[in-house]
């Protein structure tokens, strides 16, 4: 959470990788996924914006084409190396329509397999869906809630800090009302569980979405809207002891996610540092520009340091989208 900095999310599992892949239409085989994991993490500089990076299993267990382990690279340029350890979401039996996500059992040997191969912090994600007026029921807030809260358990006795996401789903048609009740309902629900389990908060960061109206809804909500709506419900929320706060981007291209995170960091100081956590508004503008061809690589590792670059100065209120003809 070190001012100016945010985290990189390349912890797509192999399945997802390939749809990252797809955009440059390469195939999902493993030597394009280590391609595209060796393009961003042995970036010339990124440091200097990246604080940490999200791996997958597979990831974390890959190196460069020197042998290098990825954990090893990110650890040599000061990047603290992480790893996703949900399994995925399974149908919530009962709730038409709602998931939770799966991967507790035997997590304690996993997160001290992952501590031995260098991660110093996790994530679990879990998708909480907004559909008419139904969704999301409380109940199937407060099963994710539980499960997040024995992941966070789990991860701080093995000296491993949790990012917990619930992910409130941009796409459908509801409206910025709408998305800013159900995130706030799903953080308090959350935050209560983590304080009744007795979770370390200082030693925990909050990785959410940003507050805004689903993709499909006719009226698109401006940054402005955006960041006091996002300020709002953390206020209402989310505990001032909280370590951080980071954002995924949710698939807003990647200009609106910089320019939204831009709104928010002028709102001025709060009481949480606050960054970026993106996946694909990060590595879109990468993977464009390297399009799966040896000789764009130092072009692609260029284009992502000005997405660093731009993104950093965003968390700092310092964006200025005149001087970016990067981001679309
Ligand atoms: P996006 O920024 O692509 O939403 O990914 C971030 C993430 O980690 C989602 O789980």
């Amino acid at each position: 959470m070190a001012p100016g900095k945010g985290i990189l999310a390349a912890d797509e599992s192999d399945a997802t990788a390939g749809k990252r892949l797809a955009m440059v239409h390469l195939p999902n085989e493993e030597g394009n996924r280590q391609d595209f994991r060796e393009i961003l993490f042995t970036a010339p500089g990124i440091e200097e914006y990246i604080s940490g990076v999200i791996m997958y299993d597979s990831t974390m267990r890959t190196g460069t084409d020197a042998g290098i382990p990825f954990p090893d690279v990110l650890t040599a340029k000061g990047i603290v190396p992480g790893i996703k350890v949900d399994l995925g979401t399974v149908d919530l039996e009962g709730f038409k329509g709602e998931v939770v996500s799966q991967g507790l059992d035997g997590l304690k040997e996993r997160f001290a397999e992952y501590y031995d191969l260098g991660a110093r912090f996790a994530k679990w994600r879990a998708v909480i869906t907004i559909d008419e007026d139904e969704l999301p029921t409380d109940a199937a807030l407060t099963m994710n809630a539980i499960m997040l809260t024995r992941y966070a358990q789990i991860a701080q006795a093995a000296g491993i800090v949790p990012m917990v996401e619930p992910e409130v789903i941009y796409t459908g048609d509801h409206n910025l009302a709408k998305a800013e009740m159900v995130t706030t309902r799903a953080l308090q629900i959350l935050f209560q569980t983590l304080m009744t389990y007795k979770v370390d908060l200082e030693g925990l960061i909050l990785k959410s979405s940003m507050v805004l109206a689903g993709d499909m809804n006719s009226e698109q909500s401006t940054p402005e809207q955006v960041a006091n709506a996002t300020i709002r419900t953390f206020h209402m929320s989310v505990p001032h002891e909280v370590g951080g706060i980071v954002f995924l981007s949710g698939g807003q291209t990647p200009r609106r996610s910089t320019e939204n995170l831009n709104a928010i960091a002028k709102l001025g100081e709060q009481p949480w540092p606050i960054t970026f956590s993106f996946s694909r508004a990060i590595e879109e503008p990468m993977l464009l520009a390297w399009q799966g061809k040896p000789e764009n690589i130092a072009v692609a590792q260029d284009t992502l340091l000005q997405v660093c670059k731009f993104n950093s100065q965003a968390s700092l209120g310092r964006y200025d989208k005149a001087a970016d003809n990067i981001l679309k």
